[in-house]
């Protein structure tokens, strides 16, 4: 194993993509505290929440709220998700500085999820990145179903590609490829950016694992083989979309970071104060945190379900 990576940059998706598929009502002022302690461990981007619509997520309605509550620190980036125009016109109204837009190799998995087929998301996504621009606010993009989709199964790594440009072409500083079900392994991963890299900077891609099946550890360590810096991960192992059957949580954050810090890879975040946020989420879930390090650091006594402990 050959790694040349001396920094990561984790993206941490923990209040919207770790919140979103929820069951249990978390309080506002809960999702707040969370973020805060993710920051507090010095995770320098916080994925906020989503400005998606209220009934079809009902766990991100709250969205403009939380971040009209957080503390926006100095250097520290709480993109938002957008999907349209009229997430767009929220954002903006929260004056919000940073978005994440997002599509999908998938014709099946887009129209389940967004309600719109590929091209039809950038007919979309075209004007809401000009304005977005306009207004001096950043755009990410993510491309779900990079290794496989729950509705069509295998994904032509060249639909990636073309998906994963177009979003380039619209201007997104960088773009985030999902393995949206966690199916992907190792060999399919670096099959995956040897093709991206050909016409992707390197420097502009981050990948989003989710951990369904056990790889994302396994995947981001062949990701870190060949170069890629920028790694999403949710705290506690959280995560899930709600239009992916059969998707777990993501890369626990905790697990990214053990994982970095075997390999002597600067990362910028404290383990400890990392645990103590997951801490903070765990008594509001109704299931205990998937990640394996929270529970190993824990013991495995994080209080879930015990709301009292936070109020
Ligand atoms: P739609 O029903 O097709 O929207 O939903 P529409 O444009 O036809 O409008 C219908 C009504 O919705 C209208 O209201 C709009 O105003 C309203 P009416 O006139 O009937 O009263 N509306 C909105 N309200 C609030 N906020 C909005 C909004 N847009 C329209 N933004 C839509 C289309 C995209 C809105 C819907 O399908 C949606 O919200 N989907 C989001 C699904 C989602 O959040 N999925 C999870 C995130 S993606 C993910 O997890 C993957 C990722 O993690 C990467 C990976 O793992 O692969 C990122
Ligand atoms: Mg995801």
């Amino acid at each position: 194993m050959k790694i040349d990576v001396d920094r990561v940059r984790i993206v941490e998706v923990g209040p919207r993509d770790g919140l979103q598929n929820e069951k249990a009502t978390i309080p506002l002022d809960v999702k707040v505290a969370f973020i805060e302690a993710l920051a507090d461990s010095g995770l320098r981007t916080v994925e906020a929440g989503a400005f998606v619509h209220p009934t079809w997520v009902p766990q991100m309605a709250d969205s403009a709220e939380v971040y009209a509550k957080i503390t926006k620190r100095a250097g520290f980036d709480y993109p938002m998700l957008v999907p349209n125009e009229k997430g767009l016109e929220r954002a903006i109204e929260c004056g919000v500085t940073s978005i994440a837009i997002f599509t999908a190799a998938s014709e099946s998995f887009n129209r389940r999820n967004i309600n719109m087929g590929i091209d039809e998301s950038f007919e979309v996504f075209t004007p809401v990145a000009l304005r977005a621009r306009d207004e001096g606010i950043r755009v990410r993009g993510y491309v779900s179903c990079a290794c496989g989709c729950p509705y069509e199964g295998a994904i032509a790594p060249e639909k990636v590609l073309e998906v994963t440009a177009r979003l380039m072409d619209l201007g997104c500083y960088e773009v985030s490829i999902g393995d949206t079900i966690g199916v992907g392994s190792p060999l399919q991963v670096q099959g995956l950016l040897h093709l991206l890299t050909q016409v992707i900077p390197r420097s502009r891609l981050a990948m989003h694992f989710h951990d369904t099946r056990g790889m994302a550890v396994a995947n981001t360590l062949a990701a870190l083989e060949l170069g890629v810096t920028v790694f999403d991960a949710s705290a506690g192992g959280l995560g899930g979309c709600p239009y992916a059957p059969g998707a777990s949580g993501n890369m626990a954050t905790e697990d990214l970071v053990y994982l970095l810090d075997s390999l002597g890879i600067e990362h910028g975040v404290d383990l400890d104060k990392l645990v103590a946020a997951a801490s903070v989420i765990a008594p509001w879930l109704d299931h205990p945190l998937p990640g394996k390090v929270v529970q190993a650091c824990t013991k495995g006594t994080l209080p879930w379900g015990t709301r009292s402990v936070v109020q």
